[in-house]
């Protein structure tokens, strides 16, 4: 049963890696001291020193295991090392191909290798790379999309490709609470990662503006409006904030690069300005015009009503789900 845990973790409960700086210590530790898969983002440049300096915080605030995610789109040799030498529980990429050498170097250095992707094909690649667990990625999920399929066609036939592999799959796009975890453990996983769920708890970094949206807001879009210039070809999904549906038809060849400056803001200790239609979520340095800033979010987001702190939303799933079970299938009669 998936709420018994994987990968040595109480909880197959994977709270994503939140882009750039949003799933910090707090977050990550608040969610390991729950029992789950709390995992840091490092930063998009190399930068050894603040990756190391980030995991000792991290282990300040918890002596549980918790995990370091790494974008390869983005410059990451050197991130990487220190992660290894650090010997977090885990370390998960995305966003490119992770061979069977580097794979095996990490597993060496006692570190776990999950590799989130978006379709069939990459989980095989991530197969026989020989990783430790397998995310899967629908097209429901917040943030930046590898997936093109719901995850409901798409995550048993991942299933089908690891049965008999032992390698743990754990879903991940619009999953909000029990009920998703629940079903994503009929469709063949063993865990699940949420990201827009864990972005609106306590200790997440979001600006507080952002949080406010999560709860409010119901509807996302699948777009290219956003960070253009900066990570060309990474759609995502992101809020209908007013902002956006003004600018939803935004011409090709625009992007932030000639854009007038709406806010500042300090990304893992540098600062820098926020450009109009920038990839960048606004954290709780953010300053000027929040409103219209991007806003990723899964496609479930209207079932957040409140914000919880990161240990709520853990216990509500393993609580919600053995609870949903017993109710809803245990006792059902075959006949
Ligand atoms: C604000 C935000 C930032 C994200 N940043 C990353 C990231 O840096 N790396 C990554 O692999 N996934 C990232 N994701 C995607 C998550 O890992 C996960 O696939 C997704 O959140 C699942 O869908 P959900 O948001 O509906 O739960 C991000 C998601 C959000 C909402």
């Amino acid at each position: 049963m998936g709420w018994r845990g994987i990968l040595g973790f109480d909880y197959g409960i994977v709270q994503g890696p939140l882009g750039p700086d949003i799933s910090g210590p707090e977050l990550v530790a608040a969610v390991a001291n729950a029992g789950a898969i709390g995992i840091l983002r490092v930063p998009d440049w190399e930068t050894p020193d603040y990756v190391r300096d980030l995991i000792r915080k991290t282990r300040t605030l918890t002596d549980k295991p918790f995990g370091v995610a790494v974008v390869l789109h983005f410059p990451h040799k050197e991130n990487i090392k220190a992660i290894l030498e650090e010997k977090v529980a885990i370390l998960m990429v995305s966003w490119g191909d992770f061979p069977r050498a580097l794979t095996i170097e990490a597993q060496e250095a006692g570190v776990k290798v999950i590799h989130q992707v978006g379709t069939l094909e990459d989980a095989e690649k991530a197969l026989n790379a020989s990783v430790d667990a397998i995310i899967i990625q629908g097209h429901e999920a917040g943030g930046h999309v590898l997936g093109k399929e719901g995850l409901f066609g798409l995550l048993p036939r991942v299933a089908d490709l690891l049965s008999g592999s032992n390698i743990p799959l754990i879903a991940a796009g619009g999953i909000m609470d029990a009920r998703g975890y629940v079903a994503a453990l009929a469709l063949g996983a063993q865990g699940i990662c949420m990201g827009t769920r864990f972005l609106a708890t306590e200790e997440s970094y979001a600006h507080p503006i952002y949080k406010t949206f999560l709860v409010k807001m119901d509807k996302t879009e699948y777009t290219n409006v956003f960070g253009r210039s900066r990570w060309p070809g990474a759609p995502h999904r992101v809020l209908q904030t007013p902002f956006f549906n003004d600018w939803r038809n935004l011409p090709d060849h625009e992007n932030e690069d000639s854009q007038p400056i709406i806010g500042h803001t300090t990304i893992h200790g540098k600062e820098r300005v926020i450009r109009r239609f920038a990839g960048t979520v606004p954290n709780s340095t953010t300053t000027g015009d929040i409103e219209s800033m991007v806003m990723y979010a899964g496609q479930s987001v209207g079932l957040i009503k409140e914000i919880w702190p990161a240990g709520e939303v853990v216990k509500n799933l393993v609580e919600g789900a053995k609870s949903l079970l017993r109710q809803q299938f245990q006792d059902a009669d075959p006949a």
